[in-house]
C-alpha cells in the first residue's frame, strides 16, 4: 500500500483490509505503553488539511501521526463551495512544495480529496468528503466489530438513519460487504438513497424489521444543522420512530453491539442511556480510531524496508 492514496473503501482488497486491521491491533499496544510513541515515521511530515469542521477525525489523525513520531502539521480552514476548488488546488500545490510524506484531507464537497490526489505525488488519505466516503471511519468500525465479535464474515449489520447523506454509511456498506457481512439499512423514505438495493443492501422502513436478529446496530447522526424539518416531520417523531433505545434494541440479537461515529445527538438518534453504556461501543470506536489511523499512516506513507512497525520501545523526539 506504500505510496498509494486511500480515497474510498473500493481502493482496498479484502486482504489489504485484513492487513490494516492486523496492523491496527499492533498499534493499539502503543497506547498502553508508558511512553506512547514509536519511532516508525520519525523524520516524516504529515499534513492534515481540514476544510471542514472535525473533532474526532482531526484529533485522531494528529495523535496517530505523533505516536508514530512524524512531524504533524494541521492546516484547517473553512471552504464551503466547489467554486473555491482552484484555491484548494493552489493550497495543495503549496503544501506539496514543502515535501510532506502524506496529506490527510477532509472537505464538505465530494471528490475534493481525489482532485488533490491528482496533483500531489505523495499519498492522500481521505478523512471524509461530502456525502461520498469516509474510509478510515469504516476501517475503524470494522476493526471495532472484529475485536468485539472475533469476526466480520457472516455477521448482520443494520445501519439506521440518514443513509442518503452519510459518507459513513456509504463507506461502511462497502467495507462490511467486502468483509463478508450482510448489511441492512433503515430510515424514513426521504433518507434512503435511490437505488440503494443496487449496492446489495436491503432497505427497511421500520427499525423493528431491520433490527431483527442483527449482530451490530450502527446509528447515524441526524445532521440537524442541515436537514431539520426538511426530511422528516419533527425531531420528536423521528426519535420515536428511528431513534434507538433499549426497548427497540430488544429486536436485535441479545449480544448485539451499538455503534455511532459521533458526534451523538443524545435523545434524538440514541437514548442517553445507550449513548453512555454498553452494549454501545462508541468510545471504543474512538480509541480504536487512533490505532487504525496509525496503521493507515504507517502502511500508506511508507517506511524503510525491513523496519518493523514497532521498532524500539520509545524514541521519537
Ligand atoms: C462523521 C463525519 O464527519 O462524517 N463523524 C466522524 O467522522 N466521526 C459523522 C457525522 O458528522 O455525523
Amino acid at each position: 500500500m506504500i505510496g498509494r492514496d486511500l480515497l474510498c473503501i473500493d481502493d482496498l482488497t479484502r486482504e489489504e483490509i485484513g492487513t490494516i486491521l492486523e496492523t491496527a491491533e499492533h498499534m493499539r499496544e502503543v497506547a498502553a505503553r508508558d511512553v506512547k510513541k514509536v519511532p516508525t515515521l520519525r523524520g516524516r511530515t504529515i499534513v492534515n488539511l481540514f476544510f471542514e469542521a472535525s473533532t474526532r477525525t482531526a484529533t485522531s489523525f494528529e495523535i496517530a501521526g505523533k505516536r508514530l513520531s512524524a512531524d504533524v502539521v494541521n492546516f484547517s480552514t473553512r471552504s464551503s463551495s466547489l467554486s473555491k476548488a482552484e484555491s484548494i488546488l493552489d493550497t495543495a500545490r503549496t503544501i506539496d512544495a514543502m515535501d510532506p510524506d502524506a496529506v490527510v484531507v477532509r472537505h464538505n464537497v465530494a471528490g475534493v480529496p481525489k482532485r488533490i490526489a491528482d496533483v500531489l505525488e505523495v499519498p492522500v488519505i481521505n478523512a471524509g468528503d461530502g456525502a461520498h466516503a469516509h474510509p478510515t471511519q469504516a476501517l475503524l468500525d470494522l476493526f471495532t466489530v472484529q475485536k468485539e465479535k472475533g469476526r466480520i464474515d457472516g455477521l448482520t449489520v443494520a445501519i439506521v438513519g440518514d443513509i442518503a447523506h452519510s459518507r459513513v454509511a456509504r463507506s461502511n456498506i462497502a467495507g462490511f460487504q467486502k468483509m463478508g457481512a450482510e448489511v441492512r439499512v433503515a430510515a424514513p423514505p426521504t433518507m434512503i438513497p435511490a437505488g440503494v438495493e443496487a449496492l446489495g443492501v436491503k432497505a427497511y422502513p421500520s427499525v423493528r424489521e431491520a433490527l431483527d436478529g442483527v449482530d451490530v446496530v450502527m446509528m447515524l447522526r441526524i445532521q440537524l444543522e442541515r436537514f431539520a424539518g426538511a426530511l422528516f416531520p419533527s425531531i420528536r417523531e423521528y426519535s420515536a420512530t428511528f431513534g434507538l433505545d433499549r426497548e427497540k434494541l430488544r429486536y436485535a440479537r441479545d449480544d448485539a453491539i451499538v455503534m455511532h461515529p459521533g458526534p451523538v445527538n443524545r435523545g434524538v438518534e440514541l437514548s442517553h442511556d445507550l449513548a453512555d453504556r454498553r452494549p454501545s461501543v462508541i468510545l471504543d470506536q474512538v480509541r480504536n480510531g487512533v490505532a487504525l489511523r496509525m496503521a493507515v499512516l504507517y502502511l500508506f506513507s511508507g517506511r524503510p524496508p525491513g523496519q518493523s512497525a514497532l521498532d524500539g520501545n520509545s524514541g521519537g523526539d
